[in-house]
């Protein structure tokens, strides 16, 4: 192509458009051709070729970051996310950058990027759809690749042990079976774009409290059969990448150098061909963690730069371990694509972010109470909006997962009390359920009132056919929730407002369970978690009818936090906390981090009983089980039939006995022999069930063996306790009609 009359402005516009992102001008520099080009090659294969030309120092570069990539201010490849390693140019190694993407790309802001926050994790988790979870990662996936990145720092799948956690909403709820699935399904979607998948953060770390200092005791059996059990599920599905280790300490050694952990279940028994790559500050050691598993240091390099080569060169590791990190870490590059399909930078598809984001809220919300079908808004002339900022948004969770609100968060921030506030405190995507639900009630008249004065809210109810109360509970890393209940002055607005108008309807956007005081004095209760993007327009459509709530509770919503495992959240002793004073740069922080801290103890002595399984075992009753949801229709189950085998089918019939056609969330459950030392019951399947009114479907669940054994720490495998095993079948763990005794 000669450039004869051919405008030179126009072309370098041209240019920076992208829009010739992929012209090949001749002479054009072309990726030069090395053996591990070759693509027929395996990534193994490909990988030991790599290794064979790689110096030392090259190898040691691989296996740290380049630093706090969003905080670099010097030159460095630093893609403006959380951490990179540096390319190698000379073997044609690309930089790997990775983003944080829990519920969306991370840290936009700061590059002025946009990306669709999708719903939390937890919340989407409540649509118990292995479909929508993987077009969660795909979109995921897709923004990183758009905004130049090539690895995920996603796939939270911490169980929930301890619901005060400030990180519930990044995880998957309390049960191995579904949380691991669901998790694997959305790291599976990220992995399809060519981005490194990631699991998170392996493992017990179930509070923020104390997190880099906290020891946490469990027996094996347990973590094999909850916590290390749901990264099993997930990394079977996934195949992921990368699995980052934790900050905290499980039996007396650190997760990040704890060669049980690291090598003998998650590389031997989980056979994880990927890599595992520290938390941030969360390595502790060069030869102890090296040799125990860790392949990769992050952000920095306090421990697998200069020291390692030192270690090496002392004969502490040897060269041989060097190249297993370093394989470990290129054979993910290349399963993964990170040679052969360089990230583009693009411009996010907006609109399908939204249609995504919006249809998975929609499938999340779940239906707590509906008293007196007062759900859904039909035939009402005038509705009082009240609370929780619903004129102008709806919450996110905080922390390393916040994705940046477009045009910022409509609800400024409150006044920074510390360091760590300027950074972590509430941001709000502007998504208006006020505006939406105005939308779609158009014949009404539907006010707002803000609910800072009591007095204007219950005068706004009183006046209205109906009053709906948003209430919100923040949450975010890097803190605990003090208590499951909200706080006193939203549960006093929602009495008052209760008091003043009988069809009183609370819609809660919390990243965990809430308790709920007030449960009996107002007729509706919805949970619409933190929705996301486009979650005014779902939660509106939920209570004005246009959708039909689907979804089901992956956590138990107790009673009070007295009926936890553990009613008082255990917490670091001073001793315990690190000492910032003298912090003057990130550096500073990174390395405090570095240095460790005194350990404080955590018995989970609860062990197997975790979630539903708890309240199960303790007979205690749930504000709302473990898979609990309801729907505007009904549905009847009957006709079980069991055969028992390698893998176990179970099939019924659920008939749509209402009114509106819906989709029904169907479980199954197992109580194992009480041989078996098992709690009460545990999820073994389920299906989703979609019913026209009137309609009847066989469901079948087929259940492999795997979901029905125990782990034997003695011989460290599983095993099929024989004896009389019932099936049980239903609409939540504590709703279930159908049972059979089968045996094995
Ligand atoms: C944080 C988080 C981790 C995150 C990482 C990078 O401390 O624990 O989830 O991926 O650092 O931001």
């Amino acid at each position: 192509m000669r450039l004869r009359n051919v405008n030179i402005a126009t072309l370098v516009a041209v240019l920076l458009s992208g829009a010739c992102a992929y012209a090949q001008f001749p002479g054009m520099q072309q990726a030069k051709h090395y053996a591990w080009s070759d693509k027929s090659l395996s990534p193994d294969a490909r990988a030991d070729l790599v290794i064979k030309e790689m110096t030392l120092d090259e190898k040691i570069l691989l296996l740290h970051g380049g630093g706090l990539g969003m905080m670099s201010t010097g030159p460095s490849e630093s893609n403006g996310g959380a951490g990179y390693t540096r390319s190698i140019p000379r073997l044609g190694i690309p930089a790997i950058q990775m983003a944080d993407s829990a519920y969306g790309v991370t840290l936009g802001a700061m590059k002025g990027r946009y990306s669709t926050a999708l719903p939390n994790n937890l919340g989407a988790a409540s649509a118990w759809d292995t479909e929508s979870a993987y077009e969660y990662g795909q979109l995921i996936g897709r923004e990183l690749r758009n905004q130049g990145y090539n690895m995920s720092l996603g796939g939270g799948v911490n169980l929930t042990r301890e619901p005060r956690n400030g990180r519930t909403f990044e995880y998957q709820g309390e049960d191995p079976l579904l949380a691991g699935t669901l998790d694997g399904w959305v790291e599976k979607g990220v992995q399809s774009q060519h981005v490194i998948g990631d699991l998170k953060h392996y493992a017990m770390n179930d509070q923020e409290s104390g997190r880099d200092a906290v020891n946490v005791h469990a027996d094996k059996r347990s973590m094999r059969e909850t916590d290390l059990r749901a990264f099993e599920i997930a990394l079977g599905i996934s195949d992921a990448g990368g699995v980052m280790c934790s900050y905290n300490r499980v039996n007396g050694t650190y997760a990040c150098e704890n060669s049980y952990l690291l090598t003998d279940v998650l590389k031997k028994d989980f056979n994880f061909k990927g890599f595992v790559v520290s938390d941030w500050g969360a390595t502790h050691s060069d030869a102890k963690a090296s040799h125990a598993g860790l392949d990769m240091e992050q952000p920095g390099d306090f421990f697998f730069g200069e020291n390692l080569k030192k270690a090496v060169q002392s004969g502490s590791v040897s060269e041989a371990e060097i190249n297993e990190h370093v394989h470990r870490i290129l054979r993910t590059m290349f399963a993964n694509g990170l040679f052969d399909y360089p990230t583009k930078t693009e411009v996010p598809d907006v609109d399908r972010g939204y249609a995504v984001a919006q249809k998975i809220a929609e499938n999340s919300i779940v239906l707590l109470k509906n008293g007196h079908n007062v759900l859904p808004l039909t035939g009402v002339r005038t509705v009082a909006v009240i609370g929780g900022h619903a004129d102008v948004g709806v919450l996110s969770g905080g922390g390393s997962a916040q994705v940046s609100a477009p045009g910022g968060s409509p609800v400024p921030p409150p006044p920074a009390k510390d360091m760590m506030s300027m950074f972590i405190h509430p941001q709000w995507m502007p998504s208006s359920p006020l505006r939406a639900l105005k939308s779609n009630l158009a014949g009404a008249q539907v006010t707002y009132d803000s609910g800072d004065d009591v007095a204007a809210a219950v005068a706004a109810a009183k006046k209205a056919d109906v009053a709906i109360v948003f209430a919100y509970q923040w949450e975010t890393e890097s803190q605990d929730l003090p208590t499951l209940d909200l706080a006193p002055e939203q549960n006093k607005l929602i009495e008052a407002v209760a008091a003043a108008n009988s069809k009183t309807i609370v819609v809660l956007e919390t990243g965990s369970p809430a308790t709920m005081p007030w449960i009996d004095k107002v007729a509706g209760v919805v949970e619409a978690w933190y929705p996301g993007i486009r979650g005014g327009e779902a939660i509106a459509n939920v209570l004005t009818g246009a959708v039909n709530p689907t979804g089901k509770l992956a956590i138990t919503f107790p009673r009070s936090d007295a009926d936890l495992p553990h009613p008082t959240l255990v917490l670091p002793p001073p001793s315990s906390k690190p000492d910032y004073s003298h912090m003057k740069s990130i550096d500073d922080f990174m390395k405090v981090a570095a240095k460790g801290l005194p350990p404080f103890d955590i018995a989970y002595d609860e062990g197997l009983k975790v979630g539903y399984k708890w309240y199960d075992a303790e007979k205690k009753p749930a504000l709302f089980p473990f898979g609990f949801g309801l729907s505007y229709t009904t549905y009847a189950y009957s006709g079980l039939s069991v055969t028992a085998g390698e893998t176990t089918k179970v099939s019924f019939t659920v008939k749509n006995t209402g009114k509106r056609a819906g989709t029904e969330i169907a479980q199954v459950y197992a109580s194992l022999p009480d041989s078996a030392g098992e709690p009460p019951r545990r999820l073994i399947g389920w299906a989703r069930a979609e019913l026209a009114p009137g309609e009847s479907k066989q469901v079948s669940v087929d259940v492999s063996r795997d979901r029905l054994t125990v782990y034997d720490e003695a011989s460290n495998s599983w095993k099929l306790v024989p004896g009389k095993y019932v099936i049980l079948a239903g609409s939540s763990s504590r709703d279930l009609p159908l049972q059979q005794t089968v045996s094995f």
